[in-house]
């Protein structure tokens, strides 16, 4: 019982898209790579195609979504380049992350305010494909209420500050994500949480944010498995994730 409750593990494959680009083979697949992630015991699989397709290219999310078996969750800005891939692929979850095209990363959340027509418009025509959506938001209380008027299933916390002040202090870096994460789910939003998530400050996540149903994790747990191998990297990542 207690281990159905623990947040879900989707693993972003995007990482392993750009140490194959760096060569123009296919070495490592991606497509291998992440059924190897199910058969490990991620719960999902999670790509953020950009317009350049600089680390994952459409026909890799064209690939995965006829043959992974867990829940795909297809992370992205919602250009209409986007938006037809989505119809076209129907995965499980859309991410909208409000990221412009050239960024390296994602570096903020919404502003569900200013965009919540925007907003309300996408995530309509999105849930025609059957998908969930959840929103990437930045850990203030203040932008629930326009997050749930937008129509949206989830909030996906942006844990780059989480992450950041972990080190320092745990329980002030944690504070304002468990301030929205209660806003959130009085309104009745879902949430998940990404980026920047690692094998130091995941455990203290699952454990003191409420209702934590998924985290997305790429970078660190790509370069853990450099040193663990995919495998075990999947596992340690797996039990840090568990709710005792
Ligand atoms: N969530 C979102 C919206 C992202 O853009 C990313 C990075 O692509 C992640 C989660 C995963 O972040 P990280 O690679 O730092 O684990």
């Amino acid at each position: 019982m207690a281990e159905m409750m623990s947040p879900k593990l989707s693993v972003n494959v995007n990482k392993i898209a750009t140490i194959r680009n760096a060569r123009g083979g296919n070495n490592p697949n991606v497509l291998q790579v992440a059924l190897d992630c199910e058969r490990f015991g991620a719960q999902g699989i999670t790509v953020h195609p950009r317009p350049d397709e600089r680390h994952i290219r459409f026909t890799d999310v064209h690939d995965l979504s006829t043959n992974i078996a867990t829940e795909f969750n297809i992370e992205g800005y919602p250009s209409e380049d986007f938006l037809q891939l989505i119809e076209k692929v129907k995965p499980h979850q859309v991410t909208l992350v409000p990221d412009p095209p050239h960024v390296l990363t994602s570096n903020a959340g919404w502003d569900t305010v200013t965009h919540q027509e925007f907003l309300t418009q996408t995530i309509a025509r999105i849930k025609q494909t059957g998908a969930r959506v959840s929103i990437f938001l930045d850990p203030n209380p203040a932008l629930i209420a326009s997050a749930k008027a937008t129509g949206t299933d989830r909030i996906e916390l942006y844990t780059e500050a989480y992450a950041s002040q972990f080190n320092k202090d745990p329980a002030t870096a944690i504070a304002p994500y468990v301030a929205a994460a209660n806003a959130a789910l009085e309104v009745g939003l879902g949430i998940n949480a990404g980026h920047d998530l690692d094998l130091h400050n995941l455990a203290y996540l699952a454990q003191n944010l409420p209702g934590l149903q998924e985290v997305s994790i790429g970078h660190a747990l790509v370069c853990d498995a450099l040193y663990h191998g995919l495998q075990n990297t999947i596992q340690l990542y797996l039990r840090a994730l568990k709710i005792h």
